[in-house]
Order: C-alpha cells, then sequence, then structure tokens
C-alpha cells in the first residue's frame, strides 16, 4: 500500500475510474481505494444508458435536441427539487462526456428513449447491451494501461486533516489500518441504497424493500465526508425502481430499456394502469397502487430484439415465454379475453400514435409478431437522491457552504442533482460529467497550492 499519493479516489464505480481517469491526464499521481473485492460498484449493475443532448449520434438519427429541454424534462421529473446549477451543469456537459468516452473505445452508438423523457436521449452500446459493464470494463483496461494502483478490499475509515493542510486518509485493509497522506480526496463510493439502517432511517416507508443495489452501497462516504465537517442534503430522497423481478433470493433490475423499446405494463387484472414511460416515481407508485402490489411486463418478439439484456434475463429464468397471447394469459393465471382486449387497444394505441387512456407518447410499437413474453415485477430500492452538499466543481461543501479544500465528491455519494426522482439514464451521465470534473478540481486544486 502507498504512504502517499497527490489525489487519492475513494471508489472504483464508474465516477472512481473515471476521475482517476481525468486526473492522470492533467499529469497528476492518483490512486483508487476500494473497499469491496472486486471494482465496479452500482454501475456495473447499470443498465439502460446514458442520457446526452446535442451529441453527434442524436443528429445523425434526425434528432434535433437541446441542453435546454434536457433541463426542463429533469427539472420537472425531479419534482423541480434539483439543484438548478448543478442541473445546468449536468445538462451542458453530457455531450462532451460522450466525446471524452471515445479516446476509451468506448462506442454508444444506439439511442433509446427512457421514463419521464420526450426523445431519445438515452446512449447505449451499439450491441444494446447493459451499458454499466461495458463501461466500467472499458475504463478499467484504461486505468490500467495508465498504471493507476488500485487497492481492492481497503476501505477508507477516516479523514483527518494534517498541519501541512493535507488529508490523511486511515485505510482498513485485512484487518490493518494504515495512513495515506494526500493532497486532495474524490468521494467516489456510491449511495447506500444497500444499507437496511440508513434506508429505515431515512426513508423508512420502503425499510421492509428488497434493493437492486451490489453489498457495498451502504453510504460510508457519506459517514465519512460528514465527519469531516462536510453537510449531507436531502437524505430522505431515496428511489424505487418499478420494474425488479424479486421472486428468488437473486434480485434483478429488468432496465428501462424494455419499456423504452416498447413493453408495456399489466397489473393481474390483465389491464394496463399507467404511461409506463412516465417517470420511476409514478410508474412505481402505480404498481404499488395495484390490489397485489406487483405487474407483468409484457412484451413481443420485437422488443425482444431491440434489448440484448432479456436473452440474459431469460436465461437466468426470469421470462415467461408463449407462441401466442392465450398461452401467455394463460401461464400468468392472467384473464385471457380481458388480457387480449387490452393488448389489442395497446396496438391501436400505438400503430395511430395515441394511447387515450394513459398518454404514452414514446417507446410505442404494435405486439405483432410472436412469440410473446411477461417478466414479473415490482419495485424495490435502487438509488439515493440525497448525499454530499457539492458545487458544480465538484467541491465538497461544509454546512455554511463554504469549501472543504481538497475535499472533492461526485456520482452517487452527493446530493442535489435528481431532486426527488432521478431520471433513468442521468445516473450513469453523471458519473462521467461529475466524474471528469472532480479529477479537473483535484488537479487545478494541486496546481493552486503545491
Ligand atoms: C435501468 O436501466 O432501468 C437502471 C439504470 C438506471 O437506473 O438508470
Amino acid at each position: 500500500m502507498i504512504k502517499e499519493i497527490e489525489i487519492l479516489v475513494l471508489g472504483s464505480g464508474c465516477t472512481g475510474l473515471v476521475a482517476a481517469l481525468q486526473a492522470h491526464q492533467t499529469g497528476k499521481k492518483v490512486a483508487i481505494l476500494e473497499k469491496m473485492d472486486q471494482i465496479g460498484g452500482n454501475s456495473k449493475r447499470a443498465s439502460s444508458g446514458m442520457n446526452a443532448t446535442e451529441t453527434v449520434l442524436q443528429l445523425k438519427n434526425n434528432i434535433i435536441d437541446t441542453a435546454q429541454e434536457f433541463y426542463d424534462e429533469t427539472f420537472k421529473a425531479g419534482g423541480k427539487m434539483n439543484d438548478p446549477a448543478l442541473l445546468q451543469y449536468f445538462t451542458t456537459h453530457t455531450n462532451s462526456a460522450v466525446e471524452w468516452l471515445k479516446a476509451f473505445n468506448v462506442e454508444l452508438g444506439d439511442l433509446t428513449t427512457l421514463g419521464g423523457m420526450n426523445k431519445p436521449r438515452t446512449h447505449r452500446p451499439t450491441d444494446t447491451s447493459p451499458i454499466g459493464a461495458y463501461l466500467v470494463n472499458k475504463l478499467f483496461d484504461a486505468v490500467q494501461k495508465a498504471d493507476i494502483p488500485v487497492y481492492l478490499n481497503s476501505k477508507a475509515v477516516k479523514l483527518t486533516r494534517l498541519s501541512d493542510q493535507r488529508i490523511a486518509v486511515e485505510v482498513e485493509n485485512n484487518g490493518e489500518i494504515s495512513r495515506i497522506k494526500c493532497n486532495s480526496v474524490i468521494l467516489a463510493t456510491g449511495g447506500f441504497g444497500a444499507s437496511q439502517s440508513l434506508i429505515k432511517k431515512y426513508a423508512p416507508q420502503y425499510a421492509d424493500y428488497k434493493t437492486t443495489n451490489q453489498e457495498g452501497s451502504t453510504g460510508d462516504g457519506l459517514k465519512l465526508a460528514h465527519q469531516f465537517g462536510a453537510q449531507l442534503i436531502q437524505l430522505n430522497q431515496v428511489q424505487i425502481h418499478p420494474t425488479v423481478q424479486q421472486d428468488n433470493p437473486h434480485v434483478y433490475l429488468i432496465g428501462e430499456t424494455v419499456r423504452g423499446e416498447g413493453a408495456i405494463l399489466v397489473n393481474t387484472a390483465g389491464k394496463r394502469f399507467i404511461n409506463e414511460l412516465d417517470t420511476r416515481k409514478k410508474v412505481s407508485n402505480a404498481i404499488i397502487a395495484q390490489e397485489t402490489k406487483h405487474a407483468y411486463l409484457i412484451l413481443d418478439q420485437q422488443v425482444y430484439r431491440r434489448v440484448k439484456a432479456l436473452g440474459f434475463y431469460e436465461s437466468v429464468g426470469l421470462v415467461v415465454k408463449a407462441s401466442s397471447l392465450d398461452e401467455l394469459a394463460k401461464a400468468i393465471h392472467l384473464p385471457a379475453a380481458d388480457f387480449k382486449a387490452e393488448i389489442e387497444t395497446w396496438n391501436q394505441a400505438a400503430t395511430n400514435h395515441y394511447d387515450q387512456q394513459f398518454g404514452r407518447q414514446t417507446g410505442m410499437h404494435p405486439f405483432n409478431e410472436g412469440p410473446f413474453y411477461a417478466i414479473h415485477v415490482a419495485p424495490a430500492v435502487h438509488y439515493t437522491m440525497g448525499g454530499i452538499h457539492i458545487d458544480t466543481q465538484t467541491h465538497v461543501l461544509d454546512e455554511n457552504g463554504e469549501i472543504i479544500p481538497g475535499l472533492f465528491a461526485a456520482g452517487e455519494v452527493s446530493g442535489g442533482l435528481h431532486g426527488n426522482n432521478r431520471v433513468g439514464g442521468n445516473s450513469i451521465a453523471e458519473t462521467i460529467v461529475f466524474g471528469r470534473q472532480a479529477g479537473i478540481s483535484a488537479s487545478q486544486y494541486l496546481n493552486e497550492t503545491k
């Protein structure tokens, strides 16, 4: 384990990997600590894609989009509780984030539309595979090529200000404590969606819900920062994701792109009950309002072809497949006549692009190609919108709104960008936009103080 470094990044999800690469590009010495025994954090579970506007890919597809529309839709979806400055910075930097990724052979060549958005803005790998593992692998390759040290099983447990203004990070590794002195620390440790005690404390209504998060998402970075004087904000803003398969001990998130590419939701009466591409908050609440508190995603072969992850969901037994709608209804115990009538109504709505029932406007395709598929879903804890108070340059702020010198935070550990509802595809975009900014700001701090 190193004893000193210029910039120390805590966490190895996309935010941490990006921050480290960006700091390395400015010529700084940087290392990454990861408390788990593998890299990737929650990022490697991300499914649908990365939102960005005014990109070359959008223009190639004749999608005229603007950062202002992105801002407005995200602000509305977030209940207007988003920090306006963070959101402004975010929505105007996604295009350069997509361009920056290209240097690491990240090719996002396909587009989809997720909940709460009106335009195809979600960039995803060309073969439609889940973005998280794809990005983490590409970024980690680059980290290794750059010889940036990554220490696994290494949990930062305390930050202390030294007399020379540097920060000492106490690290627990295999039961031993060591100390790393650094000029600045970037917190990229993720949220607290896997901490039952924190969920119970801040969002008790979800205390009994399962989670989509990896087990390391326990809010350690929040505690660390708070003990060092950081202000924590909006901790009660916890997102539940509407489409999570949880019939087995292992919980599987069914990516929003499945709805983005055309799937609908029906209840046990075989009826739709919501615009499936409304915001996560609204769709989750609509499922919970059903008598059984769960629902079925329904799709046909055309949707299946447009989402690579569906092959994986099927391979692990999450998908019911049938050659006709009658058979599908029978397999999942829906009243066949009502279900088929509902699909007929949906097919009309999709053909005419007019959903009189629920006003859906995106991802509309008639189900006219078998086989047909169903996935049983219910909401689960997915994302923590609150966290460390930062400014647009990712400086960590104290209770008085003052910058804590040398301390930076980005990604899910930070709070304020998403308001009371994160839009699907904004999290990966956030990791790149603010991960980069954290690497730049930590480098700038070094330039000014060393
Ligand atoms: C999803 O694809 O639905 C999950 C990824 C995200 O939360 O953006």
